[in-house]
């Protein structure tokens, strides 16, 4: 017996039960006298946020780190940038003694307005899913968990912790679930967080589809999935539902529960036995990374920080003001420049070992450039005309102007979501007034998902998405705005024109602790593709100081097995005067399917350095998976025959090179024919088309005559589709047909034959 099994046969049903239920507010329980170390679990995902006392659920911490959220580092479509980030957390988390650190969050943003959305990091499972991945390997790799959260579909603030998620299996098999599902598969996160809400009517703690069924038995989970904390409503039906640990604690009351439903034979004592060695399984683990000793290095990851900020900012608009040409003055305008508008409120928030400044960072890059500020707006709703005359007066005064706008808390944080996405009406007059002023302006923004722009957007030469940037991203800004460095951000998330755009705006938040997704498989880019709709910024979009161009497209074979992938390979060219970076999109167009899919899918992306002049391959491997969608009628990913476009974009919207390639299925799959299945469907699948299609002139022919429509023996197209839509037991049951049986018996008959 190993050493976990032993501990298993001697423990107590209490301490199993008390082991399966936190401590404290961040702690397990240890067994002493049986050597089980606690394990210690602090907040994230975008530094650790340890508290001082680990009994209180207090939001004060120890100092460390904070580094970008999800939507700036998702920006950067940089997964290797994800995992030097994970490296270093890991490092703060061991300096901290933090066995587990609670993140990353991959939920979709599925609306723009989810309040929590700055920790998520895109509308798009697969970009997701890669910085998840990179960003758990990175600091596994260093001995520290993660929590990859919040499964599943928690994609609103609102009721998150009574509202019911209501989708259909492909849309949550396609859409909400793969990003976990990559995660998992490709890192093995130690834990997972179950959802506070319901999803389809079952609590997230409690969802055996879930937990049980697809996350451990189909994808292999081998951690333990804790629920979010207060996610538990009843401990013993978690328990039967695969949540191993119950957090925070105590909670003797529920352990008690636990003890006495196994004790009544209502609940399987392997069950617990199978949380309790998962629970070991990680405790051990953790234990052999030694923490506490030595601090971290604070300043390599405040510089570390800088850059992945860097990275992840967006150049939405540039008319050639970026980067600054040394200008002789500047008018710098907006609160955010001199307080920093850098991480989100909630579970997230870090306490800082420092904070750049924006305007301190500028000042050190500006040369010798004289610098006004002014605050520019208020930190509430008041509208205040005399702040915006001081800022069109200071902008004239300069040479350029630099507006500094954060999106308040106040509308926007974890705990609710926003009512529009719009910038504060004050905010929205001062940059049409200083704009309007003074041409030369940039709009610098810091906020966690999209906004919407139109009524200002004409007004300043440049603008730059900052995003929630971490501590050192007021640098960050000072580094992009004077060319230090080249922006190569991409957005991973669509900015609509209005809200009443948005996938969801129908069935956002929804009513009665009822969201109904009803938008499907139709969300984020997927949807806008479909609808022809227009945006203000597409997924996939960012500039750079630089140009690219695409050239010399190939694909591995023009013909291919599903099981063997294609890659694609393309040549970029940095046409421009600096070096820059390049994120290439690779994006999957499937010509004819048997469901309804969309436009197109991101399925796989790089991200290259090129210096002015230079040319390189990129090669992009795409799998199964990439062509595959998911049938609820076979219940599982199936691909099938046929052609498929391969576009190969700068954005979604900017598709640069595209080819083509024929896919050959090797999926040998089981009929789903039925005794109520059409005609159409008989011919559609191929055992059926091999049955009818031989006797597809007999059978027609004596019913096209019954219904007075054989033309010249021939059978008209609108008799075929009205025929084909019919149940094949119907269009039996017609007169004329020469049968030996009933036609029930008939196919009764042939899907025995088909089964066997
Ligand atoms: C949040 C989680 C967080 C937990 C612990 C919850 O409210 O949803 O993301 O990890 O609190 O702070």
């Amino acid at each position: 017996m190993n050493q976990i099994e032993t501990i298993i046969s001697k423990m107590t049903l209490e301490e199993k039960a008390a082991l399966t239920t936190g401590a404290t507010a961040w702690n397990t329980t240890p067994l002493a006298h049986l050597g089980v170390p606690r394990l210690f679990v602090a907040d994230g995902p975008h530094g650790v946020r340890r508290v001082a006392d680990a009994d209180v659920m207090a939001l004060e911490a120890l100092a460390a780190t904070c580094f970008p959220t999800a939507s700036c580092t998702a920006s950067s479509w940089d997964a290797a940038l994800l995992s030097q980030m994970g490296q270093a957390i890991a490092e703060e988390a061991i300096a901290l003694d933090v066995d587990v650190v609670l993140g990353p969050g991959v939920n979709m943003k599925r609306s723009p307005t989810c309040g929590r959305n700055f920790e998520y990091f895109s509308e798009d499972p697969l970009l997701a899913g890669e910085m998840a991945a990179s960003y758990i390997n990175g600091m596994q790799s260093r001995g520290v968990g993660t929590s990859l959260k919040h499964f599943a579909a928690n994609n609103q603030e609102h009721r998150r912790l009574t509202a019911s998620s209501e989708l259909d299996e492909r849309t949550l098999r396609e859409i909400y679930l793969p990003a976990f599902e990559q995660a998992v598969k490709q890192a093995q996160p130690w834990t997972v967080m179950c959802c506070y809400n319901k999803v389809n009517g079952v609590y997230g703690s409690e969802h055996h589809q879930l937990l049980t069924e697809i996350l451990k038995d189909e994808w292999g989970f081998e951690g333990l999935v804790v629920s979010d904390w207060g996610a538990v409503h009843d401990r013993v039906a978690s328990l039967r539902g695969g949540l191993d640990l119950e957090m925070p604690g105590p909670r003797p009351l529920r352990s008690q529960a636990v003890v006495a439903a196994v004790r009544a034979g209502q609940l399987d004592e392997a069950l617990l036995d199978e949380s309790v060695r998962r629970i070991l399984k990680i405790a051990f683990k953790a234990a052999e990374t030694p923490k506490g000793g030595a601090p971290f290095d604070a300043a390599a990851h405040h510089a570390l920080a800088r850059k992945i900020a860097g990275e992840g900012m967006v150049l939405l608009k540039n008319n050639g003001l970026l980067p600054l040409k040394q200008p002789a003055s500047l008018a710098v305008i907006g609160h955010a420049a001199v307080e920093a508008h850098f991480q989100g409120r909630g579970s997230s928030q870090i306490t800082t070992t420092r904070v750049d400044e924006p305007l301190a960072e500028l000042k050190k890059l500006a040369g010798g450039a004289s610098i006004s500020f002014c605050e520019g707006y208020p930190l509430d709703e008041s509208q205040r005309p005399d702040m915006i005359a001081e800022a069109v007066a200071a902008a004239q005064a300069a040479e350029v102007a630099l507006l500094y706008i954060a999106l308040p808390t106040y509308k926007e944080s974890e705990g609710y979501d926003r009512a529009d996405l719009e910038l504060t009406a004050q905010q929205v007059a001062l940059i049409q007034a200083v704009t309007a002023a003074q041409p030369k302006s940039v709009v610098i923004l810091n906020n966690g998902s999209a906004i919407t722009m139109s009524a200002w957007l004409n007004g300043p030469a440049a603008v730059l998405e900052a995003w929630m940037m971490g501590q050192a991203g007021g640098g960050a800004i000072a580094d992009v705005l004077f060319g230090v460095v080249n922006p190569s951000g991409k957005l991973a998330e669509t900015f609509p024109l209005r809200l009443e755009d948005t996938p969801a705006y129908l069935n956002f938040p929804g009513e009665l602790d009822v969201v109904r997704y009803g938008e499907g498989l139709f969300i984020g880019y997927r949807y806008y593709d479909a609808r022809r709709q227009p945006v203000l910024f597409p997924f996939g979009y960012g500039l750079s100081y630089t140009s690219f161009a695409y050239s010399n497209l190939r694909l591995s074979s023009p013909a291919f097995h599903d099981v063997d992938g294609l890659t694609v390979s393309v040549d970029v060219t940095n046409t421009g005067s600096v070096t820059g970076k390049e994120i290439v999109q690779v994006y999957v167009h499937d010509q004819k399917a048997s469901l309804v899919r969309p436009v197109k899918e991101l399925k796989g992306f790089a991200k290259v350095e090129l210096e002015p002049g230079e040319t390189k391959t990129v090669s992009v491997a795409l799998d199964f998976r990439a062509f595959a969608f998911y049938h609820t009628g076979y219940g599982q990913w199936i691909s099938e025959d046929g052609d498929f476009d391969i576009l190969v974009g700068a954005s979604c919207a900017d598709i640069r090179c595209s080819a083509s390639a024929a896919l050959q299925s090797t999926l040998n799959l089981p009929s789903i024919l039925h005794r109520n299945s059409t005609f159409g469907d008989w011919m559609s699948d191929p055992r059926g088309k091999a049955i009818f299609g031989p006797v597809y002139q007999q059978i027609m022919q004596p019913i096209a005559a019954v219904l007075g429509r054989a033309e010249d023996g021939e059978i008209s197209v609108e008799t075929n589709a009205y025929l084909m839509s019919l149940p094949l037991v119907d269009v039996l049951e017609f007169p004329g047909l020469p049968l030996e049986k009933s036609p029930g018996e008939i196919i009764d008959n042939l899907l025995k034959q088909l089964a066997g």
